[in-house]
């Protein structure tokens, strides 16, 4: 089929969008930038058609002649500053989709939501498309994607057009030119000198998976069910340990109480907002940590979804970390990759100069990249800083 994907240029939607060519549909990109054709991994490019996501009627025009929208586009990203946008993105883009996608004559809308919206546990138990958010601590992004499905099914009941929900865990790996949420957990413990780690955990997910699964929900998915998309179930001290072994560095050394994950985003907001940086952690996220974000993706597997083990997702956040402008030159220095990393992603070392977030290592055709620097900003990235020389590849384990 023909498939309009929003957010390709993102790291699900290009996954997405790579998996939906090798299963055989044709894909076209909708952005709401103008510009090339959207390169996607595996070294193909899709064409690319522009709409705002406030633009029912430019969306409308963009969905004409495909059979089937996947909805990715969405702000993924914690705190205060951010609460606002977060809420008119992925509520009211998400009407404005389906509403729009059921005008062109589509057959379906699958929408990206989150597992978030199943709420947490404060034991180790894994949750399912059954369980509901409760009164735990909710940051903004929490409550936009709880708002988005309701929203989501909402309009498709009112324009009578079969919509399916994707609740992806936590997604790691890449491609991506804007760090995420995601990846930022395993950023902030290759920054932490303490190396500490929290009680609690969650489920991590490698991005090409999600982006499989979400082709499993395009072709076989029930309309107006949810299907968590997630991979393993870990605490914070496994997923620590995985960072630690496969980036060559020692920890996790300590397990701090879960309110200290919130002083410690406190100084690092405090610290951001004088540098007039993005905060790599904030408060409201980290009022989550200590609960347990597990969770089961029986339902999907049972459609033929499948997810590779959580040390490989850990291992492609690596691949991508190591060669992002995120990751600072001496923690770059300091780590000695395990081949497993070397061997999730094809790393093409090139040199670096001034050249713009993603074009560090390019993966032959992969988003990453494209010739483009950090939307301004966007959840967890940092301001470009100029590199007076390319940085050094990661050392190979000795
Ligand atoms: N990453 C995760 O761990 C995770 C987990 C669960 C669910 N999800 C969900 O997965 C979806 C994709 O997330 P991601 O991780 O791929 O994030 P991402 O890499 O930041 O991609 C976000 C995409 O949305 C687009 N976008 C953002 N704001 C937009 C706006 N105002 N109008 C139009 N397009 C806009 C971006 O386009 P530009 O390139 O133009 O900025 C980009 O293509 C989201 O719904 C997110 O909530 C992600």
């Amino acid at each position: 089929m023909r498939v309009a994907v929003t957010g390709a240029t993102g790291m699900v939607g290009t996954q997405m969008a790579a998996a939906a060519i090798a299963h055989g549909h044709e894909v076209v990109a909708v952005t709401r930038d103008p510009g090339p054709p959207v390169p996607v991994t595996g070294g193909a490019t899709v064409a690319r058609r522009v709409a705002p996501l406030t633009d029912p009627d430019a969306l409308r025009r963009a969905f004409a002649g495909c059979d089937a929208v996947v909805h990715c586009a969405a702000v993924y990203a914690f705190g205060a500053a951010r609460a606002q946008e977060v809420g008119r993105v992925n509520v009211e883009g998400t009407t404005s989709v389906v509403h729009a996608a059921a005008d062109a004559g589509l057959d379906r809308v699958v929408v990206t939501s989150s597992s978030v919206t199943r709420g947490s546990s404060l034991l180790p138990v894994a949750r399912t498309e059954d369980d509901r958010l409760g009164d735990e601590p909710a940051p903004a992004y929490y409550a936009s994607k709880v708002a988005q499905e309701e929203a989501a099914l909402a309009a498709g009941r009112v324009h009578g057009i079969p919509v399916v929900l994707a609740l992806p865990t936590v997604v790691l790996g890449g491609p991506f030119t804007r760090l995420a949420p995601s990846n930022a957990i395993v950023l902030r413990y290759l920054l932490d000198p303490t190396r500490s780690t929290f009680p609690g955990g969650c489920n991590v997910v490698d991005a090409r998976d999600v982006g499989a699964g979400h082709v499993v929900l395009l072709e076989r998915g029930e309309p107006g069910e949810r299907y968590l998309l997630g991979g393993e179930d870990v605490t914070w001290r496994t997923l620590h340990t995985l960072v630690s072994e496969l980036a060559g560095l020692p920890g996790p050394f300590a397990e701090l109480p879960a309110a200290s994950a919130w002083g410690i985003a406190a100084v690092t907001e405090w610290w951001a907002s004088l540098t007039e940086q993005q905060p790599l952690s904030t408060r409201d996220e980290a009022s989550t940590v200590g609960r347990h974000y597990w969770y089961s993706s029986a339902k999907a597997h049972e459609l033929g979804y499948a997810a590779r083990p959580a040390r490989e997702a850990v291992a492609a956040s690596l691949a991508w970390l190591a060669v992002s402008r995120d990751l600072p030159r001496w923690a770059r220095e300091g780590l000695r990759l395990h081949p497993d990393v070397r061997s999730a992603r094809a790393l093409v070392p090139a040199p670096l100069g001034d050249a713009p977030e993603g074009a560090d290592a390019p993966e032959p055709g992969a988003a990453g990249s494209a010739a483009r620097g950090p939307a301004p900003g966007a959840a967890g990235s940092v301001r470009p800083r100029p590199r007076r020389s390319p940085p050094a590849w990661p050392r190979r384990p000795r």
